[in-house]
């Protein structure tokens, strides 16, 4: 079965539009890595300053190639998590925290016909 990764990251209400226009201009690298299956991008509806990067892959092991190569380069415009480039051009994250989740899925459904 599947294994689902959310990075979980904390996003001030005023980063949140600056956060939404950084995945819309997203590498889309992701897309085409083995083993990925499903990426959502999930906006915080109750009050929240989380918003959830959903993936799910086919197992461990690609979530794990994408982390080590494609990830990489997915995240340069992010100034988190990564090296900080000379010259400060790289813009402030929009995110102030981030949390890794990892679950198996152990069930699904879909509805019927689909
Ligand atoms: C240091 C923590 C992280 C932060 C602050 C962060 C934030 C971001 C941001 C702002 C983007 C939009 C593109 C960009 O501006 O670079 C992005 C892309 C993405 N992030 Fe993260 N991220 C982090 C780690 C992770 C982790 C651990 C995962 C694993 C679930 C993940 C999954 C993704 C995916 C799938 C994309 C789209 C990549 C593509 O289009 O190829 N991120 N992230």
């Amino acid at each position: 079965m599947s294994v689902v990764k959310i990075n979980v990251l904390t996003v001030p209400a005023e980063q949140r539009e600056v956060l939404e226009k950084r995945f819309a201009s997203r590498a889309h690298a992701v897309e085409s890595s083995d083993g990925f299956e499903w990426f959502e991008l999930l906006r915080p509806v109750d009050g929240t300053d989380n918003y959830l990067v959903y993936t799910r892959w086919r197992d461990e092991e690609s979530f794990q190639a994408w982390m080590e190569g494609p990830m990489k380069a997915a995240h340069q415009g992010t100034g988190e998590g990564g090296e900080r480039g000379e010259g400060g051009e790289r813009p402030r994250p929009a995110a102030s925290g981030s949390a890794l989740w990892s679950f198996e899925v152990v069930q699904q459904a879909a509805p019927k016909g689909a």
